[in-house]
């Protein structure tokens, strides 16, 4: 339940590039609309040594280039930047904490703490806030991914966390969670009485996830070599997508509800293990290759060595429960694939017996398309008989059934998914940050199909950039008789 707004915003990690391109950009948006609190004051830290008004220039200039033209507006911007003081501070420092805190004034009044920094300076950076009062009651701490690489280390990260703060003042971001189409599946099934009965193993005969992207290592190069993409969007982003495509009706919109449901579905998953591995899973890499007409080097050579880290991962997974018994949910994510396009696909099964076959019109099967990216939308194919009379017998075609969000709510501005997230940390609101119980289920899931690649020796396949993957990955859906949807 939303508690009393805060008053102050800590951030850490403020010259860093998330907090450039997305998180000084959702403030400014939020601040343009008048929807940060009132008097909120931001006290942004980082190790760059530099004092409010040079901060407030590097961040004048972050929002030149990340804010469209047409948002950024001079006296807003002037009023916005006035909220800003910068702290330079090493977090292994506690004389820099004990400024830190003099900056941030009375915590107990609501504070707000954003750590969007390497997770290697989790740790300290909590040791330090507690140190310096700035962990009481009032305090609640969000934390950027990634929360570990592993269980193990994701245990660890929680445990120094919650030694420190309770899990109720814990907001673990997912930013997907704030993407505006994927609040809107919850409306979708929930607000909706007409496709909670269908949305089952008996009218559902599969599902598919893609998050396809355009970019490559965009020089990230120690933390994505040592992550990889299931590492890196299946853990979280696709398993959130999962959950919430999957999960059982909440009985309420709240943080308890929401993600319990949640996390009952991501215990569900059946493992992929050493068994299942060659046959559920299919791993690549990218070698040279073209995207929208523009020849791209291959991962190797943008990292400057050679790797065995899968830029690319298919995986054909399976909810052990009543709901789906049967029902693939293919789960795939790629960089420098064709376009950046993410969805969530749902094919119903056809109707049970055609009375048009003998009329020489096939019936094509409903399917339900969430797409998250680029536009959202939503989009049920249907079919229906195409106009005039024809000798030959009826014509059907598949029409889609369009709620297209940029055409159908044109005065609301796109937001970034931060901005959503913010509001509700500044708010107290968990609903749409990740509970500890759920990080660790789907780590558990991960970690299993990571041994079972290591325990078979699976290496990633080549693909050019610029195609949807390995070939294998359409092996591995074809295999069913399911085509990829693109
Ligand atoms: C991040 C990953 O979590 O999500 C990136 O670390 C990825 O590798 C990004 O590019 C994708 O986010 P979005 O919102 O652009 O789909």
């Amino acid at each position: 339940m939303p508690t009393e707004s805060a008053g102050c915003l800590l951030l850490f990690g403020a010259t860093g590039d998330l907090a450039q391109r997305m998180l000084l950009p959702s403030l400014y948006g939020l601040d343009a609309d008048g929807l940060l609190p009132p008097g909120l004051r931001i006290v942004a830290t980082g190790r760059r040594s530099d004092d409010d008004a040079g901060f407030r220039a590097s961040t004048a200039a972050a929002l030149e280039r990340f804010v469209p033209a047409e948002n950024l507006h001079a006296d807003h911007k002037a009023r916005f930047l006035s909220r800003f003081s910068y702290v330079a501070a090493d977090v292994s420092s506690s004389a820099d904490f004990g400024r830190l805190a003099h900056a941030v004034g009375a915590a107990e009044r609501g504070l707000a703490i954003f750590l969007s920094t390497a997770p290697s300076l989790f740790g300290a950076t909590i040791a330090g806030l507690a140190g310096a009062g700035l962990a009481g009651p009032g305090v609640r701490l969000a934390l950027e991914k990634p929360l570990g690489t592993d269980l193990a280390s994701s245990r660890a990260i929680n445990d120094a966390v919650a030694a420190v703060f309770p899990e109720q003042r814990t907001f673990r971001i997912d930013h997907y969670l704030g993407k505006e189409t994927v609040q809107n599946l919850l409306v979708l099934r929930f607000g909706n009485a007409m496709f909670e009965p269908l949305w089952n193993s008996t009218r559902i005969q599969h599902v598919q996830i893609t998050v396809a992207e355009t970019v490559g290592l965009e020089g990230r190069t120690g933390f994505y070599d040592g992550a990889g993409a299931l590492r890196d969007m299946v853990q979280n982003h696709m398993l959130q997508l999962l959950s919430l495509v999957a999960m059982e009706p909440p009985a309420q919109f709240g943080a308890a509800a929401v993600r319990d449901e949640k996390v009952k579905v991501l215990r569900s998953l059946r493992p992929i293990g050493r068994a299942e591995a060659s046959a559920c899973s299919v791993i690549g890499q990218y070698g040279a290759g073209a995207v929208a007409g523009s020849p791209v080097p291959a991962y190797a050579d943008e990292l400057g060595s050679g790797s065995t880290t899968e830029t690319f991962v298919a995986l054909k997974a399976h909810i052990d429960n009543w709901r789906w018994k049967g029902v693939p949910f293919y789960l795939r994510t790629g960089k420098r694939l064709p376009v950046r396009q993410s969805e969530i696909f749902i094919r119903f099964k056809g109707v049970p017996h055609s009375i048009f076959a003998s009329r020489g019109a096939p019936v094509q099967p409903n399917k339900l398309v969430i797409r998250l990216q680029p536009q959202e939308n939503i989009r049920l194919l249907m079919m229906a008989k195409q106009p005039g009379l024809s000798r030959e017998g009826l014509r059907l075609r598949e029409m889609p059934l369009d709620l297209g969000m940029p055409n159908a709510f044109s005065d609301a501005r796109r937001r970034i998914a931060y901005e959503r997230l913010i509001v509700d940390l500044l708010e107290g609101d968990p609903t749409l940050f990740v509970r500890r119980d759920e990080v660790e289920a789907q780590w558990e899931w991960i970690d299993a199909i990571r041994d079972g690649w290591a325990a078979v020796g699976m290496t990633p396949k080549p693909y050019a950039a610029g195609t949807w993957g390995p070939s294998a990955a359409i092996a591995l859906t074809e295999r069913d008789g399911v085509s990829w949807h693109e």
